[in-house]
């Protein structure tokens, strides 16, 4: 049976850590004129933090352990996506879900799946961009929303914020302003794009 529409963009959250961006996407999706809501946290570790924060705010929440697959990537993508369309998924964001996803995941959500990035792409893709951002030398650093394409955090700039890079920062206090931009950016490039949707 399809499942019915709320009139909001029913979006999924996948997560493997913290799940602190999770978390403003949930309570950004609660507003009363939000144009989506959170239906479902899906992480790959089952340990992930975020998840008991979902769970104990009434948001459902999956596990797909990429563990139980070994090293078959298209067995646990095929088992991701079959929980997101038994949930009606139709918006995918990453928060920190620290797997590379192969080519069957990136087609299936192809305009439909977001990531945030910590970093002003397309300076830093991938790991450690705190400290690649002050070994250069940089006076700004900050956080990118993207739509997902097959490179790593590859794929059209939604939106992005810049934070100072300070002369006594470390990666750590770094991470932690940027971190509170991303709290920031993310539900409003998310909430933009689903208005944008048919
Ligand atoms: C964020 O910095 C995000 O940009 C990166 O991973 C981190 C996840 O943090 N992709 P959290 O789990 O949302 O707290």
């Amino acid at each position: 049976m399809p499942t019915p529409r709320t009139g909001r963009v029913r979006v999924a959250v996948l997560i493997s850590g913290a799940g602190s961006n999770m978390a403003a996407l949930i309570d950004a999706g609660r507003h009363a004129d939000a144009p989506f809501e959170v239906v479902l946290v899906l992480s790959n570790k089952p340990d992930a933090g975020g998840l008991a924060i979902a769970g104990s705010g009434g948001v459902a929440t999956a596990v797909v352990a990429q563990a139980a697959f070994g090293k078959d990537r298209a067995a646990h993508e095929a088992a991701v996506q079959t929980v997101l369309e038994a949930h009606g998924v139709e918006v995918v964001a990453l928060a920190g879900y620290m797997r590379l996803l192969t080519p069957f995941l990136v087609g299936r959500w192809a305009g439909r799946m977001l990531n945030i990035h910590p970093s002003l792409l397309p300076k830093y893709p991938g790991l450690d961009t705190h400290a690649r951002a002050i070994a250069a030398g940089d006076a700004e650093a900050g956080c990118t929303v993207h739509l997902v394409a097959e490179g790593v955090d590859d794929g059209p700039v939604l939106g992005q914020a810049a934070v100072p890079v300070l002369a006594e920062d470390t990666p750590a206090s770094l991470a932690q302003r940027v971190l509170a931009s991303e709290h920031q950016l993310y539900p409003r490039v998310l909430a933009d794009f689903c208005r944008s949707l048919d």
